[in-house]
């Protein structure tokens, strides 16, 4: 933290407690699979969630992301009939196939090849293996997780989910989306209805203290 002090943004910020309302958004969301599919979101504040996205982190400032709006019940219709399997109807898919709108994430790798082919950075190999993490997927998940927040703290429910990759190739006909751009996950949004808490919830929360390791692992 020391080195924030003196940056003109933050005068009168360190030392002060975290915001509440902040923790709150972080301690609220979680995963809602059931929506009231009468009640819209206004195109406002889609348009709000979608703009959090694009203040997400990247590598190099690469921004390789790519969102696809689904918020008319054709196109909404269309991607649950391509990314799940025909007459399979079961409790998550009613539930899920009630919001009103989808968001589906892309990650664009070749953004990354390009930026780091850019004279500060030099990579002109454009070699993958470079890439150890692809942070194109990293930095579109962290994209996400901000319309996940945002979505919380404007009183909606959000589930991040992923498209089944046999799925993927009539994903991509269906909407036209380009071979360059992977869908990492869809994420529904919507006003919640009453669900399902997830089972897999019965495995408990790794706490904070179970997964930091201090100085050394393992230590
Ligand atoms: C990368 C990723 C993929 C996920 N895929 C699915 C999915 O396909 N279907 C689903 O219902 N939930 C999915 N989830 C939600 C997780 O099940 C959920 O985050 C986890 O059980 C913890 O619950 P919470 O988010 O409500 O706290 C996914 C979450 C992430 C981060």
């Amino acid at each position: 933290m020391a080195r924030l002090v003196g940056h003109p943004a933050d005068r009168g910020r360190v030392g002060r407690p975290a915001s509440v309302e902040f923790a709150e958004v972080v301690r609220r969301r979680r995963m809602v699979r059931n929506y009231d599919a009468d009640r819209p979101v206004p195109a406002e504040v889609v348009d709000r969630l979608l703009g959090y996205a694009v203040h997400a982190p990247s590598a190099g400032f690469s921004q390789g992301w790519e969102f696809l709006l689904l918020d008319d019940a054709e196109s909404r219709d269309r991607f649950w009939a391509v990314t799940t399997t025909p007459g399979e109807v079961d409790g998550w898919l009613e539930g899920m196939s009630r919001a009103p709108v989808i968001v589906v994430a892309h990650s664009h790798r070749d953004a990354y090849l390009d930026r780091y082919a850019e004279p500060d950075k030099g990579w002109t190999d454009r070699d993958e293996a470079r890439w150890p993490v692809p942070y194109w997927h990293i930095d579109t998940g962290m994209a996400s997780l901000l319309i996940l927040l945002g979505a919380v703290d404007e009183g909606l429910g959000a589930c991040f989910f992923g498209v089944p990759p046999d799925r993927i190739p009539a994903y991509r006909a269906a909407f036209d989306v380009p071979e360059a751009y992977m869908p990492i996950g869809a994420i529904t949004i919507g006003y919640r209805a009453e669900d399902r808490r997830s089972p897999s919830l019965k495995r408990g929360r790794r706490e904070q203290p179970m997964v930091t390791h201090r100085g050394r692992w393992g230590g």
